[in-house]
């Protein structure tokens, strides 16, 4: 079983491949990353060790690499993580985001298509479905929910899942979409909220929490994410979308007190900015559907999931230490320039 793996020196597209190596170590993995700002290749140090392992620099939008890749390694599934994934940056410039999360899937697609797979899956989000109400908590995403976005970002991949599904209608082709609730864990680019406030903790740096960070988010650890896929790109029905979640809601300035108390940071670091322009109130998933046809459930609480993160960020400094002096300094420092 080959298994191409795009976007896998991200975050959530290296977690993924450490976990299928581990799990099933007769499985090829190939790792197709063009490495934007947001990937990284010492992410990935222990697999490219690994026989069982290749990572090819090739982006996703360049067709005839892609092509090329297909025709060597003849892959059995795709598993599409590549993307343009962080809202701020879709709100300051879209066009990437329409490219790789558009164009780029629609490549991966095509691929498929013309050399054949056992599965083409689409790593989506419950950004799709836009926001709920935070005085509304009976109210769940479910795979019904009409999509209705707020951003670019989920704008982009909102387009993408209805190109996923067209092309399954249109042309056969077998594929699966989960749409999965915001991650946590280790290699998380210190740009997004959990590892943005543990590294900023830790250098006593302020703490920028946005609007009056009431905002909710239903957190779920990376690993139960991971565990997600492999099951629906194994057991999931084609033509099928899975949401991914555990019912783990928590408002922005919890976690970021949480994550003070947890380092002993006093909540003084905490500044309040400007918020982010249609910035969603409340994501809330009901895994129902998963739970019943696949048998999956979170494992990780989110008491046990954040102590083990903090304590990766504490003991992989050179990890992102690395990342945040180079081009991140050059997005970050200036947005924050005028507080
Ligand atoms: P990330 O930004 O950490 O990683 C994205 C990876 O894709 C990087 O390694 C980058 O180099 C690569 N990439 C970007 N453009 C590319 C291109 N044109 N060609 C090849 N590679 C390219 O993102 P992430 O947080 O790991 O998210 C992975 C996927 O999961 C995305 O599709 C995202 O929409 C989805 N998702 C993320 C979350 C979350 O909480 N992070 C939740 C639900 C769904
Ligand atoms: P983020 O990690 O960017 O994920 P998403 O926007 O995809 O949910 O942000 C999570 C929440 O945290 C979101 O409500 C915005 C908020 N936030 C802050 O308050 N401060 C920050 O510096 C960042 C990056 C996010």
């Amino acid at each position: 079983m080959t298994i191409f793996v795009t976007g896998g020196a991200g975050f959530i597209g290296s977690n993924f491949i450490y976990y299928m190596l581990n799990k099933h170590p007769d499985y090829r993995l190939v790792c197709i990353d063009c490495l934007t700002y947001a990937g990284n290749l010492s992410t990935l140090k222990n697999a490219l060790q690994n026989p069982d392992f290749r990572f090819c620099k090739i982006n996703i939008c360049d067709r005839k690499a892609v092509y090329r890749l297909f025709e060597e390694e003849h892959p059995d599934i795709v598993v599409n993580f590549a993307a343009e994934s962080h809202v701020d940056r879709s709100i300051e410039n879209p066009e990437v985001f329409l490219n790789t999360n558009i164009i780029g899937t629609s490549v991966m697609m095509d691929a498929c298509r013309k050399y054949g797979i056992k599965r083409y899956h689409q790593v989506s989000t419950d950004e799709v479905y836009g926001d709920l109400p935070v005085d509304r908590p009976d109210l769940f995403f479910t795979e019904e929910t009409p999509l209705h976005t707020s951003s670019p970002y989920s704008s982009s991949k909102a387009a993408a899942d209805l190109l996923v599904l067209s092309y399954h209608r249109t042309y056969g082709l077998p594929v699966t979409i989960s749409r999965c609730s915001n991650n946590y864990g280790p290699y998380h680019f210190p740009e997004k909220l959990i590892p943005l406030m543990i590294v900023n903790a830790l250098a006593d740096k302020e703490l920028p929490v946005y609007g009056k960070g009431i905002n909710v988010r239903d957190w779920l650890y990376v690993e139960d994410h991971c565990k997600a896929i492999d099951l629906i790109i194994h057991n999931g029905k084609n033509g099928e979308v899975y949401n991914v979640g555990g019912h783990n809601e928590k408002q922005n300035i919890e976690i970021v007190k949480m994550i003070c108390h947890e380092l002993g940071k006093p909540e003084s670091l905490i500044k309040y900015v400007e918020d982010r322009k249609g910035h969603d109130m409340r994501y809330a998933i009901n895994p129902e559907k998963i739970h019943r046809e696949l048998g999956w459930y979170p494992e990780t609480s989110f008491e046990d999931g954040i102590k083990i993160t903090i304590k990766w960020y504490l003991e992989n400094e050179e990890w992102w230490k690395g990342i945040i002096s180079g081009e991140f300094q050059y997005y970050y420092n200036p947005k924050y320039s005028n507080h």
